[in-house]
Protein backbone atom coordinates (compact mmCIF):
# COMPACT_ATOMS: atom_id res chain seq x y z
CA UNK A 1 0.00 0.00 0.00
CA UNK A 2 1.16 3.66 -1.02
CA UNK A 3 1.67 6.45 1.46
CA UNK A 4 0.99 10.08 0.04
CA UNK A 5 1.21 13.09 2.19
CA UNK A 6 -0.44 16.59 0.81
CA UNK A 7 0.09 19.75 3.28
CA UNK A 8 -0.69 23.37 2.78
CA UNK A 9 1.91 25.55 0.35
CA UNK A 10 -0.14 28.22 -0.74
CA UNK A 11 -2.88 28.74 -3.46
CA UNK A 12 -3.22 26.50 -6.78
CA UNK A 13 -2.74 29.02 -9.72
CA UNK A 14 -2.53 28.15 -13.58
CA UNK A 15 -3.93 25.95 -16.19
CA UNK A 16 -4.40 22.32 -16.43
CA UNK A 17 -6.46 19.54 -18.24
CA UNK A 18 -7.70 16.40 -17.33
CA UNK A 19 -7.95 12.75 -18.45
CA UNK A 20 -10.52 12.04 -20.95
CA UNK A 21 -14.01 11.22 -19.53
CA UNK A 22 -13.88 7.41 -18.03
CA UNK A 23 -17.28 6.86 -18.23
CA UNK A 24 -17.17 7.96 -22.54
CA UNK A 25 -14.26 6.06 -22.51
CA UNK A 26 -15.59 2.49 -21.20
CA UNK A 27 -19.06 3.13 -23.44
CA UNK A 28 -16.71 3.75 -26.75
CA UNK A 29 -14.53 0.63 -26.19
CA UNK A 30 -17.98 -2.06 -25.31
CA UNK A 31 -20.16 0.14 -28.50
CA UNK A 32 -17.13 -0.09 -30.20
CA UNK A 33 -16.42 -3.72 -30.17
CA UNK A 34 -20.31 -4.48 -30.86
CA UNK A 35 -19.85 -2.57 -33.70
CA UNK A 36 -18.29 -4.15 -37.05
CA UNK A 37 -15.78 -1.69 -38.85
CA UNK A 38 -12.83 0.19 -36.57
CA UNK A 39 -13.46 2.51 -33.98
CA UNK A 40 -11.27 5.17 -33.01
CA UNK A 41 -11.16 6.84 -29.51
CA UNK A 42 -9.03 9.89 -29.49
CA UNK A 43 -8.10 11.23 -25.81
CA UNK A 44 -9.60 7.84 -24.21
CA UNK A 45 -8.72 7.77 -20.33
CA UNK A 46 -5.39 6.16 -19.43
CA UNK A 47 -6.98 4.26 -16.08
CA UNK A 48 -7.54 1.02 -14.64
CA UNK A 49 -11.30 0.83 -15.09
CA UNK A 50 -10.92 2.19 -18.94
CA UNK A 51 -7.65 -0.81 -19.22
CA UNK A 52 -10.40 -3.40 -18.03
CA UNK A 53 -12.93 -2.56 -20.12
CA UNK A 54 -10.11 -3.23 -22.98
CA UNK A 55 -9.29 -6.52 -21.79
CA UNK A 56 -12.46 -7.87 -21.48
CA UNK A 57 -13.24 -7.05 -25.21
CA UNK A 58 -10.15 -8.27 -26.08
CA UNK A 59 -10.79 -11.52 -24.07
CA UNK A 60 -13.62 -11.47 -26.41
CA UNK A 61 -12.14 -11.82 -29.51
CA UNK A 62 -11.93 -7.98 -30.42
CA UNK A 63 -8.26 -6.87 -32.15
CA UNK A 64 -7.74 -3.65 -29.65
CA UNK A 65 -4.24 -1.49 -30.39
CA UNK A 66 -3.28 1.96 -28.79
CA UNK A 67 -0.96 4.55 -29.74
CA UNK A 68 -0.15 7.98 -28.82
CA UNK A 69 -0.65 9.21 -32.24
CA UNK A 70 -3.62 6.94 -33.58
CA UNK A 71 -5.70 6.49 -30.59
CA UNK A 72 -7.29 3.52 -29.59
CA UNK A 73 -8.16 1.51 -32.46
CA UNK A 74 -10.99 -1.21 -32.11
CA UNK A 75 -12.14 -3.81 -34.60
CA UNK A 76 -15.50 -4.44 -33.69
CA UNK A 77 -18.07 -6.66 -35.20
CA UNK A 78 -17.66 -10.22 -33.84
CA UNK A 79 -17.83 -11.38 -30.10
CA UNK A 80 -16.45 -15.10 -29.35
CA UNK A 81 -16.76 -16.36 -26.38
CA UNK A 82 -14.15 -16.52 -23.62
CA UNK A 83 -12.76 -19.74 -22.26
CA UNK A 84 -12.20 -17.84 -19.12
CA UNK A 85 -13.54 -15.42 -16.48
CA UNK A 86 -14.28 -11.83 -17.76
CA UNK A 87 -12.83 -9.58 -15.46
CA UNK A 88 -13.96 -6.11 -14.90
CA UNK A 89 -11.69 -5.47 -11.80
CA UNK A 90 -12.85 -2.45 -10.09
CA UNK A 91 -14.93 -1.12 -12.70
CA UNK A 92 -19.05 -1.25 -11.97
CA UNK A 93 -19.53 0.60 -15.59
CA UNK A 94 -17.55 -2.50 -17.02
CA UNK A 95 -19.61 -4.77 -15.14
CA UNK A 96 -23.07 -3.77 -15.82
CA UNK A 97 -22.26 -2.62 -19.15
CA UNK A 98 -20.98 -6.29 -20.73
CA UNK A 99 -23.61 -7.96 -19.51
CA UNK A 100 -26.02 -6.00 -21.35
CA UNK A 101 -24.19 -6.63 -24.13
CA UNK A 102 -22.92 -10.12 -23.49
CA UNK A 103 -26.88 -10.97 -22.76
CA UNK A 104 -27.72 -10.88 -26.56
CA UNK A 105 -24.30 -12.71 -27.76
CA UNK A 106 -25.11 -16.38 -28.80
CA UNK A 107 -22.90 -17.67 -25.95
CA UNK A 108 -21.92 -18.02 -22.32
CA UNK A 109 -19.74 -15.53 -20.45
CA UNK A 110 -18.58 -15.36 -16.70
CA UNK A 111 -18.41 -11.48 -15.56
CA UNK A 112 -16.45 -10.86 -11.49
CA UNK A 113 -14.42 -8.04 -10.61
CA UNK A 114 -12.23 -7.08 -7.72
CA UNK A 115 -12.93 -8.08 -3.99
CA UNK A 116 -14.87 -4.17 -4.34
CA UNK A 117 -16.75 -4.96 -7.18
CA UNK A 118 -18.02 -8.63 -6.36
CA UNK A 119 -19.40 -6.72 -3.36
CA UNK A 120 -21.78 -4.37 -5.31
CA UNK A 121 -25.22 -5.21 -6.75
CA UNK A 122 -26.20 -6.64 -9.93
CA UNK A 123 -29.70 -7.56 -9.45
CA UNK A 124 -30.69 -3.98 -10.83
CA UNK A 125 -29.17 -4.70 -14.22
CA UNK A 126 -30.52 -8.44 -13.97
CA UNK A 127 -34.35 -7.50 -13.34
CA UNK A 128 -35.00 -5.73 -16.14
CA UNK A 129 -32.44 -7.25 -18.78
CA UNK A 130 -34.86 -10.88 -17.81
CA UNK A 131 -37.75 -7.92 -19.60
CA UNK A 132 -35.90 -8.76 -22.38
CA UNK A 133 -35.88 -12.56 -22.36
CA UNK A 134 -32.17 -12.55 -21.25
CA UNK A 135 -31.26 -15.23 -19.03
CA UNK A 136 -28.57 -14.39 -16.65
CA UNK A 137 -27.70 -15.47 -12.82
CA UNK A 138 -25.39 -14.31 -10.25
CA UNK A 139 -23.99 -15.23 -6.87
CA UNK A 140 -26.49 -14.87 -3.87
CA UNK A 141 -29.98 -15.25 -5.49
CA UNK A 142 -28.98 -12.86 -8.15
CA UNK A 143 -27.44 -9.96 -5.74
CA UNK A 144 -23.27 -10.16 -6.46
CA UNK A 145 -21.13 -10.87 -9.19
CA UNK A 146 -19.33 -13.22 -10.95
CA UNK A 147 -22.62 -12.84 -13.15
CA UNK A 148 -23.25 -15.72 -15.27
CA UNK A 149 -25.11 -14.90 -18.86
CA UNK A 150 -26.27 -17.22 -21.16
CA UNK A 151 -26.70 -15.32 -24.49
CA UNK A 152 -29.71 -15.40 -26.64
CA UNK A 153 -31.94 -13.85 -28.61
CA UNK A 154 -33.67 -10.75 -26.78
CA UNK A 155 -37.31 -9.42 -27.19
CA UNK A 156 -37.90 -5.65 -26.71
CA UNK A 157 -39.35 -4.44 -23.66
CA UNK A 158 -40.38 -1.10 -21.82
CA UNK A 159 -38.22 -1.24 -18.55
CA UNK A 160 -38.88 0.84 -15.67
CA UNK A 161 -35.27 1.05 -13.58
CA UNK A 162 -35.77 0.02 -9.75
CA UNK A 163 -33.02 2.67 -8.95
CA UNK A 164 -31.86 5.98 -10.92
CA UNK A 165 -28.49 4.64 -12.63
CA UNK A 166 -27.06 5.61 -15.73
CA UNK A 167 -25.14 1.98 -15.54
CA UNK A 168 -28.30 0.43 -15.80
CA UNK A 169 -29.90 2.04 -18.26
CA UNK A 170 -26.99 1.67 -20.49
CA UNK A 171 -27.24 -2.02 -19.93
CA UNK A 172 -30.43 -2.34 -20.83
CA UNK A 173 -30.35 0.09 -24.19
CA UNK A 174 -27.04 -1.81 -24.96
CA UNK A 175 -29.53 -5.20 -25.01
CA UNK A 176 -32.02 -3.26 -26.70
CA UNK A 177 -30.32 -2.25 -29.65
CA UNK A 178 -29.20 -6.32 -30.50
CA UNK A 179 -33.23 -7.53 -29.41
CA UNK A 180 -35.90 -7.48 -32.07
CA UNK A 181 -38.60 -4.54 -31.62
CA UNK A 182 -38.18 -1.46 -29.29
CA UNK A 183 -36.97 -0.98 -26.04
CA UNK A 184 -37.71 1.51 -23.68
CA UNK A 185 -36.31 2.65 -20.67
CA UNK A 186 -37.76 5.06 -17.91
CA UNK A 187 -35.99 6.18 -14.49
CA UNK A 188 -37.31 8.17 -11.90
CA UNK A 189 -34.60 10.67 -12.01
CA UNK A 190 -32.57 11.82 -14.75
CA UNK A 191 -28.75 10.19 -14.85
CA UNK A 192 -25.76 10.84 -17.36
CA UNK A 193 -26.67 10.02 -20.69
CA UNK A 194 -23.47 9.60 -22.66
CA UNK A 195 -24.82 6.25 -23.80
CA UNK A 196 -27.40 7.91 -25.77
CA UNK A 197 -25.62 10.54 -26.95
CA UNK A 198 -22.64 7.89 -28.40
CA UNK A 199 -25.17 4.98 -29.81
CA UNK A 200 -26.47 7.91 -32.86
CA UNK A 201 -22.66 8.24 -33.85
CA UNK A 202 -22.07 4.42 -34.18
CA UNK A 203 -25.76 4.25 -36.22
CA UNK A 204 -28.24 3.19 -33.95
CA UNK A 205 -31.04 6.13 -32.93
CA UNK A 206 -32.35 6.89 -29.77
CA UNK A 207 -35.11 8.62 -29.39
CA UNK A 208 -35.52 10.40 -25.76
CA UNK A 209 -37.38 13.09 -23.39
CA UNK A 210 -35.90 13.71 -20.11
CA UNK A 211 -36.78 10.53 -18.28
CA UNK A 212 -36.67 7.69 -20.82
CA UNK A 213 -34.87 6.58 -23.63
CA UNK A 214 -35.98 4.22 -26.67
CA UNK A 215 -34.00 2.17 -29.30
CA UNK A 216 -35.16 -0.13 -32.29
CA UNK A 217 -33.29 -3.18 -32.71
CA UNK A 218 -31.89 -5.12 -34.42
CA UNK A 219 -30.04 -1.60 -34.90
CA UNK A 220 -27.30 -2.04 -38.17
CA UNK A 221 -23.99 -0.56 -36.26
CA UNK A 222 -20.87 0.72 -37.83
CA UNK A 223 -17.66 1.70 -36.45
CA UNK A 224 -17.30 5.32 -35.27
CA UNK A 225 -14.90 8.26 -34.00
CA UNK A 226 -14.98 8.66 -30.78
CA UNK A 227 -13.11 11.90 -29.56
CA UNK A 228 -13.13 12.07 -25.14
CA UNK A 229 -13.99 15.38 -23.38
CA UNK A 230 -12.18 15.84 -19.94
CA UNK A 231 -13.05 13.96 -17.38
CA UNK A 232 -15.51 16.52 -15.40
CA UNK A 233 -15.39 13.78 -12.21
CA UNK A 234 -11.48 14.64 -12.19
CA UNK A 235 -11.80 17.82 -12.69
CA UNK A 236 -13.91 18.80 -9.79
CA UNK A 237 -10.84 17.21 -7.57
CA UNK A 238 -8.59 20.57 -9.11
CA UNK A 239 -11.68 22.58 -8.87
CA UNK A 240 -12.70 21.59 -5.14
CA UNK A 241 -9.08 22.40 -4.30
CA UNK A 242 -9.23 25.75 -6.11
CA UNK A 243 -12.00 26.32 -3.64
CA UNK A 244 -10.73 25.46 -0.68
CA UNK A 245 -7.05 27.04 -0.72
CA UNK A 246 -7.68 30.83 -0.24
CA UNK A 247 -5.64 32.97 -3.21
CA UNK A 248 -6.66 30.16 -5.69
CA UNK A 249 -7.43 30.66 -9.22
CA UNK A 250 -7.26 27.27 -11.41
CA UNK A 251 -8.62 27.06 -15.00
CA UNK A 252 -9.02 23.96 -16.64
CA UNK A 253 -9.59 23.12 -20.12
CA UNK A 254 -11.42 20.64 -22.22
CA UNK A 255 -13.75 19.38 -19.82
CA UNK A 256 -17.21 17.56 -20.54
CA UNK A 257 -19.75 19.21 -19.33
CA UNK A 258 -22.80 17.25 -19.84
CA UNK A 259 -25.54 18.74 -17.93
CA UNK A 260 -26.67 15.46 -16.36
CA UNK A 261 -22.57 16.01 -14.67
CA UNK A 262 -22.36 19.42 -13.69
CA UNK A 263 -24.42 19.50 -10.60
CA UNK A 264 -21.24 20.10 -8.54
CA UNK A 265 -20.21 23.27 -10.25
CA UNK A 266 -23.86 25.13 -9.37
CA UNK A 267 -23.04 23.58 -5.74
CA UNK A 268 -19.75 25.04 -6.01
CA UNK A 269 -21.35 28.73 -6.59
CA UNK A 270 -23.91 27.99 -3.94
CA UNK A 271 -21.28 27.87 -1.41
CA UNK A 272 -19.54 30.50 -2.25
CA UNK A 273 -16.45 29.57 -4.93
CA UNK A 274 -16.54 31.91 -8.10
CA UNK A 275 -17.15 29.98 -11.25
CA UNK A 276 -16.81 31.13 -14.59
CA UNK A 277 -17.27 28.81 -17.48
CA UNK A 278 -16.07 29.65 -21.40
CA UNK A 279 -15.21 28.63 -24.51
CA UNK A 280 -18.33 26.45 -24.93
CA UNK A 281 -18.39 23.51 -27.41
CA UNK A 282 -19.29 19.98 -28.80
CA UNK A 283 -17.53 16.93 -29.02
CA UNK A 284 -18.46 13.47 -30.22
CA UNK A 285 -21.74 14.82 -29.02
CA UNK A 286 -20.44 15.87 -25.88
CA UNK A 287 -20.72 19.53 -24.35
CA UNK A 288 -17.13 20.58 -23.09
CA UNK A 289 -15.89 24.29 -21.41
CA UNK A 290 -13.23 25.44 -20.07
CA UNK A 291 -14.06 26.12 -16.62
CA UNK A 292 -12.17 28.67 -13.92
CA UNK A 293 -12.52 28.38 -10.11
CA UNK A 294 -11.32 31.06 -7.34
CA UNK A 295 -11.59 30.30 -3.88
CA UNK A 296 -13.87 32.46 -1.82
CA UNK A 297 -15.58 32.32 1.87
CA UNK A 298 -17.37 28.99 1.93
CA UNK A 299 -21.06 28.59 3.87
CA UNK A 300 -22.43 25.45 4.70
CA UNK A 301 -25.87 24.84 2.77
CA UNK A 302 -28.66 22.00 2.55
CA UNK A 303 -28.60 19.63 -0.54
CA UNK A 304 -31.88 19.65 -2.82
CA UNK A 305 -33.67 17.16 -2.25
CA UNK A 306 -33.18 14.65 -5.60
CA UNK A 307 -30.13 16.38 -6.40
CA UNK A 308 -27.81 13.42 -5.70
CA UNK A 309 -27.80 11.84 -9.05
CA UNK A 310 -26.61 15.06 -10.90
CA UNK A 311 -23.04 14.71 -8.63
CA UNK A 312 -23.39 11.28 -7.32
CA UNK A 313 -19.41 11.17 -8.09
CA UNK A 314 -18.54 14.60 -5.96
CA UNK A 315 -20.25 13.81 -2.90
CA UNK A 316 -17.10 12.75 -1.14
CA UNK A 317 -16.16 15.92 -2.37
CA UNK A 318 -19.64 18.04 -1.75
CA UNK A 319 -18.22 16.67 1.75
CA UNK A 320 -15.05 17.93 2.02
CA UNK A 321 -16.17 21.26 0.85
CA UNK A 322 -18.51 21.12 3.95
CA UNK A 323 -15.55 20.76 6.14
CA UNK A 324 -13.72 23.92 5.09
CA UNK A 325 -17.16 25.93 4.95
CA UNK A 326 -18.75 28.02 8.00
CA UNK A 327 -21.97 26.34 9.11
CA UNK A 328 -23.62 22.78 8.59
CA UNK A 329 -23.95 21.57 5.29
CA UNK A 330 -26.42 18.77 5.01
CA UNK A 331 -26.75 15.50 2.49
CA UNK A 332 -29.79 13.45 2.11
CA UNK A 333 -30.88 11.43 -0.55
CA UNK A 334 -27.53 9.43 -1.43
CA UNK A 335 -28.23 6.23 -0.07
CA UNK A 336 -26.67 5.25 -3.46
CA UNK A 337 -23.02 6.37 -2.15
CA UNK A 338 -23.53 2.71 0.34
CA UNK A 339 -23.24 0.52 -2.90
CA UNK A 340 -20.29 2.12 -4.91
CA UNK A 341 -16.26 1.26 -4.65
CA UNK A 342 -16.95 1.75 -1.15
CA UNK A 343 -19.31 2.13 1.18
CA UNK A 344 -19.07 5.72 0.54
CA UNK A 345 -21.14 7.48 3.77
CA UNK A 346 -18.74 5.24 5.87
CA UNK A 347 -15.64 6.13 4.29
CA UNK A 348 -16.10 9.92 3.99
CA UNK A 349 -17.53 9.90 7.90
CA UNK A 350 -14.35 7.89 8.88
CA UNK A 351 -11.91 10.32 7.01
CA UNK A 352 -13.39 13.52 8.33
CA UNK A 353 -13.38 12.35 11.53
CA UNK A 354 -9.94 11.51 11.28
CA UNK A 355 -8.72 15.34 10.68
CA UNK A 356 -11.01 16.23 13.45
CA UNK A 357 -14.38 16.92 11.76
CA UNK A 358 -17.61 16.42 13.55
CA UNK A 359 -20.18 14.86 11.61
CA UNK A 360 -23.25 13.25 11.93
CA UNK A 361 -23.91 9.80 9.87
CA UNK A 362 -27.18 9.20 8.06
CA UNK A 363 -28.49 6.15 6.52
CA UNK A 364 -28.72 7.89 3.48
CA UNK A 365 -25.65 10.65 4.29
CA UNK A 366 -24.22 13.29 6.68
CA UNK A 367 -24.92 16.59 8.46
CA UNK A 368 -21.13 18.20 8.44
CA UNK A 369 -20.33 20.41 10.95
CA UNK A 370 -17.72 22.95 9.11
CA UNK A 371 -14.66 24.07 10.78
CA UNK A 372 -14.01 27.18 8.34
CA UNK A 373 -10.57 27.70 8.31
CA UNK A 374 -9.62 25.50 11.50
CA UNK A 375 -9.46 22.15 10.23
CA UNK A 376 -6.70 20.15 11.64
CA UNK A 377 -5.45 17.20 9.27
CA UNK A 378 -4.76 13.79 10.06
CA UNK A 379 -4.50 9.99 8.61
CA UNK A 380 -6.81 8.75 6.36
CA UNK A 381 -7.46 5.23 4.68
CA UNK A 382 -8.63 5.03 1.33
CA UNK A 383 -10.07 2.36 1.79
CA UNK A 384 -9.70 0.94 -2.19
CA UNK A 385 -11.43 3.58 -3.64
CA UNK A 386 -10.16 6.29 -5.89
CA UNK A 387 -12.74 9.14 -4.90
CA UNK A 388 -12.25 8.87 -1.51
CA UNK A 389 -8.41 8.72 -1.85
CA UNK A 390 -8.44 12.16 -3.81
CA UNK A 391 -11.03 13.89 -1.81
CA UNK A 392 -8.66 13.67 0.72
CA UNK A 393 -5.58 14.49 -0.96
CA UNK A 394 -7.43 17.47 -1.48
CA UNK A 395 -8.26 18.24 1.99
CA UNK A 396 -4.44 17.86 3.20
CA UNK A 397 -3.88 21.33 1.03
CA UNK A 398 -5.71 23.11 3.61
CA UNK A 399 -5.73 21.47 6.89
CA UNK A 400 -3.11 22.61 9.09
CA UNK A 401 -0.88 19.41 9.45
CA UNK A 402 -1.80 18.01 5.82
CA UNK A 403 -3.28 14.85 5.40
CA UNK A 404 -1.01 11.21 4.92
CA UNK A 405 -3.04 8.86 2.59
CA UNK A 406 -2.69 5.19 3.07
CA UNK A 407 -3.77 3.54 0.21
CA UNK A 408 -2.82 5.96 -2.36
CA UNK A 409 -2.82 4.19 -5.68
CA UNK A 410 -6.42 3.86 -5.56
CA UNK A 411 -5.93 6.86 -7.39
CA UNK A 412 -4.99 5.07 -10.56
CA UNK A 413 -8.44 3.58 -11.29
CA UNK A 414 -9.68 6.96 -13.08
CA UNK A 415 -7.04 9.70 -12.51
CA UNK A 416 -3.31 8.04 -12.55
CA UNK A 417 -1.30 11.60 -12.55
CA UNK A 418 -3.24 13.46 -10.35
CA UNK A 419 -1.24 14.39 -7.55
CA UNK A 420 1.36 15.47 -9.61
CA UNK A 421 -1.17 17.78 -11.61
CA UNK A 422 -2.60 18.80 -7.90
CA UNK A 423 1.38 19.19 -7.52
CA UNK A 424 2.17 20.91 -10.03
CA UNK A 425 -0.93 23.77 -9.73
CA UNK A 426 0.29 23.96 -6.03
CA UNK A 427 4.32 25.76 -6.55
C1 LIG B 1 -21.44 5.63 -14.18
C2 LIG B 1 -22.62 5.88 -13.56
C3 LIG B 1 -22.73 6.16 -12.12
C4 LIG B 1 -21.39 6.60 -11.54
C5 LIG B 1 -20.26 5.73 -11.97
C6 LIG B 1 -20.16 5.70 -13.49
C7 LIG B 1 -21.47 5.31 -15.62
O1 LIG B 1 -23.16 4.98 -11.46
O2 LIG B 1 -21.45 6.62 -10.13
O3 LIG B 1 -19.05 6.20 -11.44
O4 LIG B 1 -20.41 5.25 -16.27
O5 LIG B 1 -22.57 5.08 -16.14
P1 LIG B 1 -24.71 4.59 -11.41
O6 LIG B 1 -25.23 4.74 -12.79
O7 LIG B 1 -24.82 3.18 -10.94
O8 LIG B 1 -25.33 5.57 -10.44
Amino acid sequence: MTRARVAPRGPLRGETRVPGDKSITQRAILIGALAPGTTRIRGANPGADARAALGIVRQLGVRVTASAKEGVLIRGGKLGESDRVLDARNSGTALRLATGILAAQPFLSILTGDSSLRRRPVARVIEPLRALGAELTARQNDRYPPVVVRGRTLQGAAVLTAVPSAQVKSAVLLAGIQGHGVTSVRESAPTRDHTERMLPLFGAPVERDVMSARVRGPATLHGAEIDVPGDFSAAAFLLAAAAIVRGSDVTIRGVGVNPTRTAFLDHLARIGARVERGNDHLVSEEPVADLRVRAGALRGVRLAPGGAPGLIDELPLVAILAAFAEGKTVVRGAEELRVKESDRIRAVAAGLQAIGVDVDVHADGWTIHGKGGRLRGGTVDAGGDHRIAMAFLVAGLAAREGVTLLGAESSRVSDPGFLSRLRSLAR
